[in-house]
C-alpha cells in the first residue's frame, strides 16, 4: 500500500519543482514530486522538454549551418552542404529526452516518489493527484511546493493554433524548413527562433512592439544584434503595432502599422507567437487551498511563501524574471528555508540574462541608463571583441563587453555583453558581484591569453579610462 503522506510535496518537475524536490530529499525530508506530462511537460518540464534545452540545440544545429559557408576561408572545403532543419529538431528532441530521462534517474538516486497526474490542491495539506488513467490519489504534504510553471500567452488577433500560427512548442520541433516565418516579438524566444529559421533558410520576419528588439537589454546590444540579423536577410519591424492577422490556406497576412505610422503587410507561410509567457495558476485548487493571486502570479512574500501556510511558489509561476536559473535557485532558497539550513533569499539584483542567438547576448545588474536613474555617478568602459586576439582566431569579432561602474566606489553595477560565448563569460561577473568586487579587481585578476575573457578585463580598464589595447 503506497504511504501517501509526505514531508514535502511538489507540484511541477520543471526546474523549480525537480530541483526543490531532490533538495528536500538530501536533506532528510520524505518527498514526491507530482508532473502532469503531456506535450510540453514531462519530467525536466518546459526548459528541459520543449524550451531552453531543445533550442540550444537548435541554436547548435543554427551556428554549424551559418560557418559551413565559412569553413573555406579556414582552409577547409566542404562539399555539397544540404540542411535539414527537420534533423536538427529531431537531434533536439533526442537531447531532450536525455535531460528528462537524467531527472527520472536522480529523482530514483534520491528517493523522490515521482507521481504522474495532474495536482489540485485540497486545502489542510492535502492535493489530489488525478492520473491520466482517471483514478485519484490524495497525498499530502506537511510543505507544498508549486512550481507550475507557465505557457506560452496568445494574441487577441493572433490565436495560436500550432498549424500557421505557432508557439515556441511547435516551433521547437521543426518537420521542415517554412518558406516564410514572421515572429511575432522580439524577447529571448523570438531573437532565438528568428536565428534559427533564417539560418536554415526561412525568409525571416520579426514584429516588435517596443522601439528595440530584446528591449530589456542594453540599448547597444539590441542595436548590434538588429544590424547582424538584418545582414542576414532579416526583416526586422521594431516600434510596430501588429493590428490584423488572416489565416489562409497559404499562409498568414499581417497587417501592421510601422514606427513611422505606414501600413505595412507581412506574409508568411508560419508565424510564431513569441509575446511573453503566462504563468499556470488554473485548475490547481488555489482558491480551496486560500492561495491567492497578483495579476496573473501566486501571490508570495519575499521567503516565497504564499497566503496558505506551508505552501510556497517558486518559479515562473510565482514572479518574475521568467528564467530557469532563478526557478532552481527559488527551489533551494525555500527548501533549506524549511530545513533550517538557512540558504538564504536569492540575489534578485544578481540574476544574469542570456538569450543564445548568434552572436549572443548577455547580462547582469543595471544597464547605464537604469544606473544614471537610481542617481549613481557612472562611467562605462567598452571594450569590442574586434580587438581581442582570440575573437579573431574564431573570426567572432562581432560585439563587444561593456561594464558600467560607479564612479564612487569602483561598484561593478552592470555588464553588457554580444558576442560569441559571452553565455559563458557572464558568470565571471556575476561571481564578481556575488563577491561585491570592485572594477579594479575584475581587471587585477589574471585572464589567461589569448582568450575571450581578456575583453573583460579590457573592458574594466576601460571603465576606468586605461584601456591597453584600444
Ligand atoms: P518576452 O516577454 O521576453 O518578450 C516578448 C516580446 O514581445 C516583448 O519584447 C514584447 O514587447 C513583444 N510583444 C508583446 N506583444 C506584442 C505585439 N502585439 N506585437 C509585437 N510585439 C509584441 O517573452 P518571450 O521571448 O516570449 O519569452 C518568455 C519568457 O521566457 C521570458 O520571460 C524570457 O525571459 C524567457 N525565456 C528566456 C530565454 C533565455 O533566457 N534565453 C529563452 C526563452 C525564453
Amino acid at each position: 500500500m503506497a504511504d501517501n503522506n509526505f514531508d514535502v510535496v511538489v507540484i511541477g518537475a520543471g526546474p523549480g519543482g525537480y530541483v526543490a524536490a531532490i533538495r528536500a530529499a538530501q536533506l532528510g525530508m520524505k518527498t514526491a514530486c507530482v508532473e502532469a506530462g503531456g506535450p510540453s511537460g514531462g519530467l525536466g518540464g518546459v526548459c528541459n522538454n520543449v524550451g531552453c534545452i531543445p533550442t540550444k540545440a537548435l541554436l547548435e544545429a543554427a551556428m554549424y549551418a551559418r560557418k559551413v559557408g565559412a569553413l573555406k576561408d579556414f582552409g577547409v572545403t566542404v562539399g555539397e552542404v544540404t540542411l535539414d532543419l527537420a534533423q536538427a529538431g529531431k537531434r533536439a528532441k533526442q537531447v531532450a529526452g536525455q535531460g528528462s530521462r537524467g531527472v527520472g534517474f536522480l529523482f530514483k538516486k534520491n528517493k523522490v516518489e515521482s507521481i504522474e497526474g495532474w495536482a489540485r490542491l485540497a486545502g489542510g495539506g492535502k492535493v489530489e493527484v488525478a492520473a491520466k488513467d482517471g483514478t485519484t490519489r490524495t497525498i499530502t504534504g506537511k510543505h507544498i511546493i508549486l512550481a507550475t510553471g507557465s505557457r506560452p500567452k496568445s494574441l487577441p488577433m493572433l490565436k495560436i493554433d500550432e498549424d500557421r500560427i505557432w508557439s515556441s512548442d511547435t516551433a521547437v520541433f521543426p518537420k521542415a524548413t517554412p518558406a516564410s516565418l514572421a515572429v511575432v516579438g522580439a524577447g529571448a524566444i523570438g531573437m532565438e527562433f528568428a536565428d534559427v529559421y533564417n539560418a536554415f533558410g526561412s525568409k525571416v520576419t520579426v514584429i516588435e512592439a517596443l522601439p528595440q528588439v530584446l528591449p530589456l537589454e542594453d540599448p547597444e546590444s539590441a542595436q548590434v544584434v538588429e544590424k547582424i540579423y538584418k545582414k542576414r536577410g532579416i526583416d526586422v519591424f521594431t516600434g510596430a503595432r501588429l493590428e490584423k492577422s488572416e489565416a489562409g490556406k497559404e499562409g498568414v497576412t499581417l497587417t501592421l502599422k510601422d514606427k513611422a505610422g505606414a501600413d505595412k503587410t507581412v506574409q508568411a507561410e508560419r508565424v510564431l507567437v513569441a509575446v511573453g509567457r503566462a504563468p499556470i495558476i488554473d485548475d490547481l485548487g488555489l482558491e480551496k487551498a486560500g492561495v491567492q493571486t497578483d495579476r496573473g502570479f501566486i501571490k508570495v512574500d519575499d521567503q516565497l511563501r504564499t497566503t496558505a501556510p506551508n505552501v510556497y511558489a517558486i518559479g515562473d509561476c510565482a514572479r518574475p524574471p521568467l528564467l530557469a536559473h532563478k526557478a532552481m535557485h527559488e527551489a533551494m532558497a525555500v527548501i533549506e528555508g524549511i530545513a533550517g539550513v538557512g540558504h538564504g533569499m536569492v540575489d534578485y539584483g544578481n540574476i544574469p540574462a542570456v538569450t543564445y542567438c548568434h552572436p549572443e547576448v548577455a547580462s547582469v545588474g543595471m544597464t547605464e541608463q537604469a544606473a544614471k536613474e537610481k542617481g549613481y555617478d557612472v562611467e562605462v568602459g567598452v571594450f569590442p571583441f574586434s580587438a581581442n586576439g582570440r575573437a579573431r582566431t574564431a573570426g567572432e569579432t562581432d560585439g563587444f563587453v561593456k561594464i558600467v561602474r560607479d564612479k564612487k566606489y569602483s561598484e561593478l553595477l552592470g555588464a553588457h555583453m554580444v558576442g560569441a560565448h559571452v553565455s559563458e563569460m557572464i558568470a565571471e561577473f556575476v561571481v564578481g558581484r556575488h563577491l561585491e568586487t570592485t572594477v579594479e579587481d575584475m581587471d587585477s585578476a589574471v585572464h589567461p591569453h589569448p582568450t575571450l575573457s581578456e575583453a573583460i578585463g579590457e573592458a574594466a580598464l576601460a571603465a576606468l579610462g586605461r584601456a591597453i589595447h584600444i
